[in-house]
């Protein structure tokens, strides 16, 4: 595909060799977000993070990337702090946010909503979050740290072994995850939910018929014997209609270090997208993996870093210049990166 100016908001716009660019771009970032160099390659452009729906890293991570290739962000968080709340209309948000933007990042509850955005603005928007349909940059960064996982081990993604934990039906993360999978060969995903909260069938077909074996499951324990990766997820609370709802489910897998040595191979690599639902009637990934070396949650978060420069370098058209406009950081850096 041709990044500069596109919009980014389903994994269906990617070829694998697009996801090979961002990836080999993103390797490119990584002395900027180790702060081992700066660069003012994006000095003067604005990005709108606009994010209609709770979040942490997303945004952050968004802004400190938009921030770390020299721009400037100006950001709104929650409807209710926007026009939105007053009944203006996505379009007529996109048409005035997108004069005062160069690129805009977009969360919303509703799925669909940044595609609708998009169709009006006159910028590239990068989809961080509609609803329970997708969340493109989350699932490239999951997909980068998996190659560097499975690199350390002398592995590739094809012939990959994934088992994809909890609320399947509601999470984005892993329904952008799928799809990206799709454009490897001869994955392996075990589907590990209560049977009300599976993977959306379209996608397993969709798996399928890219030749990926799919075992659904019910039962944590049996299923994790034999994977590479237990990605682990939130119940996606919100999306349910009531909180009573949601209960009925949180708490059903609980990835622990007493379940990860009983049940999982030696060096099975544990992520999630986080935010993990650490309340104790939750707890699907307990702290008491903290200190597993094959807990990659962090690295996996860092890695949101660079992936979402890469993007905002493709879709803005500055890769090439990113060497002639950085130097050698000057403050102390410390040891965040070890
Ligand atoms: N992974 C993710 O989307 O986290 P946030 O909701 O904190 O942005």
């Amino acid at each position: 595909m041709d990044f500069v100016g596109s919009h980014i908001l389903s994994i269906d716009q990617f070829e694998r060799p697009d996801i090979d660019r961002i990836f080999a771009v993103a390797v490119l970032m990584e002395p900027f977000a180790q702060r081992k160099r700066v660069t003012k390659v994006l000095d003067g452009a604005i990005l709108g993070n606009m994010f209609f729906e709770a979040s942490t890293r997303t945004r952050i991570s968004f802004g400190c990337a938009f921030n770390l290739l020299g721009g400037e962000v100006r950001e709104t968080t929650g409807i209710e702090n926007s026009a939105l709340a007053k009944g203006e209309s996505l379009y007529d948000t996109a048409r005035v946010l997108s004069g005062y933007s160069d690129v805009i990042v977009m969360r919303h509850p509703e799925a669909g909503s940044v595609a609708e955005f998009a169709s009006a603005s006159r910028v590239p928007v990068l989809n961080g979050g509609d609803g329970a349909n997708e969340h493109p940059t989350q699932a490239l960064l999951d997909l980068y740290t998996i190659q560097k996982e499975m690199l350390a081990k002398q592995r590739q993604l094809d012939g990959l072994r994934i088992a994809m934990i909890g609320d399947l039906k509601y999470g984005r993360t892993v329904h952008s995850l799928v799809k990206l999978l799709c454009r490897y060969k001869n994955i392996h995903l075990h589907l590990i939910a209560p049977a009300a909260l599976q993977m959306p069938e379209h996608l397993v077909e969709m798996a399928r018929a890219n030749g990926h074996t799919v075992h659904i499951s019910e039962q944590l324990e049996g299923s994790i014997a034999h994977v590479d990766i237990a990605y682990s997820t939130r119940i996606q609370e919100e999306r349910f209609g009531s909180r009573a709802e949601a209960d009925l489910y949180r708490g059903k897998f609980r990835l622990n270090q007493s379940v990860y040595t009983q049940h999982c191979e030696p060096n099975t690599v544990i992520m999630h997208p986080l935010p993990r639902d650490s309340r104790a009637e939750a707890n699907e990934l307990d702290t008491d993996l903290n200190e597993n070396p094959n807990l990659a949650i962090f690295r996996q978060a860092d890695n949101g870093i660079v992936i979402r420069m890469a993007l905002f370098a493709l879709t803005l058209d500055v890769v090439d210049a990113i060497d002639d406009c950085s130097q050698a950081v000057g403050w102390y850096t410390g040891s965040r990166f070890q």
